[in-house]
């Protein structure tokens, strides 16, 4: 027993923990223990009405041996009784036991199915069950009637087994009212707790790239839908929320740039006029950097808004990626040759997919930069291509040091740098958050990986390929 209690516990506890479980269980609770109750009631209202019903009975018997004892009524004979009482009693013994006793006499008379014992003696009066040895349970009616104590008694036991049966038939039915009740709550609570499922469905979809998506809310007006309408105007504010913070950093890049170009344009003309010192002219070089630096992060940012706010469209084509390839190659082994890389690259599979030539590129420029940051001189940066199954798969592997297991997904987010990245690291942490929101513009996913070989950073394209 204490080894299976806490093995109960912990088996029942999760499952209990959920509210559709409880309720069905409340609900077999509930049903059975009223159903118990009917059973109960009915067991003792049953029970009083054939008891009752045998007293009238030996009332009835007692008018029959009241007009034996009246008609030539002879107190002083001693076989009065006997002659009076005895051929009745026969007929009757099926269904009755006589003892009548002259009180003033003492004289007595019992039937024959009593075998010479007498029916309770002085125990009892009135109605009262007897157990009589030698015959069984009897239901005991002792009337007074001077001079006579006349008590009649009529079988009980039949009346004992029948109760006994509808207790037997009672508790069967109430098993089988545990496990239908078991099964309609679990049935009842499920249809209940639909609508709160739904809702939870439906909240758990909606992201900051989905936010316009609402819970539906039911006719009936009822606590659910209650609910629904106070969720869905939460969720209205938090998308002016975000729709306000994300208009508000498009519109801070686009009013930042028109005074930086004003500053860099001012800088280039001091450039130009070779009126500044030397030192003054290496400090304007710096400013003229730093700008371009700060005026690319303001070009970035407000790229991102823009995917974030779906107000870029794509120029999808229809093209074999393999030509597409190639030509990014060529471009892509110059640029790594430049940083004293390998560039090399290769393609499987035959179709055509749909996507915007200029931003796929632009993402893969962006990759071969990371990776040309993070390779080693002289290291392999490999791009795979396979086309197959209804999917585009792109990989870019380095030779690099790669990122900690647990930064996967981080590197995708803003502005996030890793502190290990490359010494001559001059981006902003936004490269892989736009990759990612051109990705999403194409239904596609895009994640990270160590390289196949254990080492470096493998970044996994898969773009949908309907046909292919
Ligand atoms: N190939 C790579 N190898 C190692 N670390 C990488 C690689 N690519 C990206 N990272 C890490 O992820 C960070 C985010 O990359 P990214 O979003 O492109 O920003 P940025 O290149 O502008 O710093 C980088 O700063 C770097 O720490
Ligand atoms: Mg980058």
């Amino acid at each position: 027993m204490t080894v299976l209690a806490p093995t109960l516990r912990r088996v029942l506890a999760p499952r209990l923990g959920s509210i559709s479980t409880r309720l069905a269980l409340w609900y077999a609770l509930a049903s059975t223990f009223t159903l118990a109750c009917l059973f109960v009631t009915g067991y003792f209202v049953l029970q009083r009405h054939i008891v009752s019903g045998l007293d009238m009975l030996n009332l009835a018997e007692l008018g029959e041996v009241k007009a034996h004892l009246v008609r030539g009524y002879q107190p002083d004979d001693p076989t009065f009784l006997e002659r009076r009482l005895r051929k009745p009693s026969e007929r009757s013994a099926a269904l009755f036991y006589l003892d009548v006793r002259n009180d003033h006499t003492g004289v007595s008379f019992v039937s024959d199915n009593l075998h010479g014992k007498r029916l309770g003696g002085s125990v009892g009066k009135g109605n009262f069950n007897l157990d009589q040895a030698g015959i069984g349970k009897l239901r005991v009616g002792r009337f007074q009637i001077a001079p006579y104590t006349i008590s009649i008694g009529t079988a009980a036991g039949e009346v004992q087994r029948m109760l006994e049966g509808y207790a037997e038939i009672g508790l069967s039915l109430l098993g089988c009212m545990i496990v239908a009740s078991l099964v309609i709550g679990f049935g009842l609570s499920r249809i209940a707790l639909r609508p709160v499922r739904m809702i939870s469905e439906t909240a758990n979809r909606i992201r900051s790239d989905n936010l316009s998506e609402r819970i539906a809310v039911g006719v009936a007006r009822d606590e659910i839908s209650e609910l629904s309408t106070m969720l869905n105007q939460m969720f209205d504010r938090l998308e002016s929320a975000f729709t306000q913070i994300r208009q508000f950093s498009a519109e801070a890049s686009h009013e930042l740039k028109t005074p930086l170009s004003l500053v860099r344009l001012h800088a280039e003309k001091m450039l130009l006029s070779g009126a500044l010192a030397p030192a003054h002219e290496e400090a304007v070089q710096l400013q003229l950097e730093e700008l371009a630096r700060l005026d690319q992060i303001i070009e970035e940012m407000l790229f991102l808004s823009r995917v974030e706010a779906h107000a870029i469209s794509l120029q999808l084509t229809h093209a074999n990626p393999a030509g597409f390839l190639q030509a990014f190659a060529q471009d892509a082994r110059v640029l790594a040759e430049h940083s004293g890389q390998l560039f090399a690259h290769s393609h499987d599979g035959e179709g055509q997919v749909s996507f915007d030539a200029k931003r796929i590129r632009q993402i893969l420029l962006n990759l071969l930069s990371n990776a040309a940051k993070a390779s080693p001189p002289g290291g392999h940066i490999t791009l795979r291509s396979l086309l197959e199954d209804g999917c585009w798969r792109i990989t870019m592997e380095d030779e690099g040091p790669g990122v900690a297991a647990d930064q996967y997904e981080r590197i995708f987010e803003r502005f996030v740098r890793l502190p290990a990245g490359p010494a001559n690291d001059s981006g902003n942490g936004l490269g892989l958050a736009i990759c990612r929101g051109i990705v999403g513009m194409h239904h596609g996913r895009i994640a990270a990986a160590p390289g196949v070989h254990g080492s470096g950073l493998r970044v996994i394209i898969e773009l949908p390929a309907p046909g292919v």
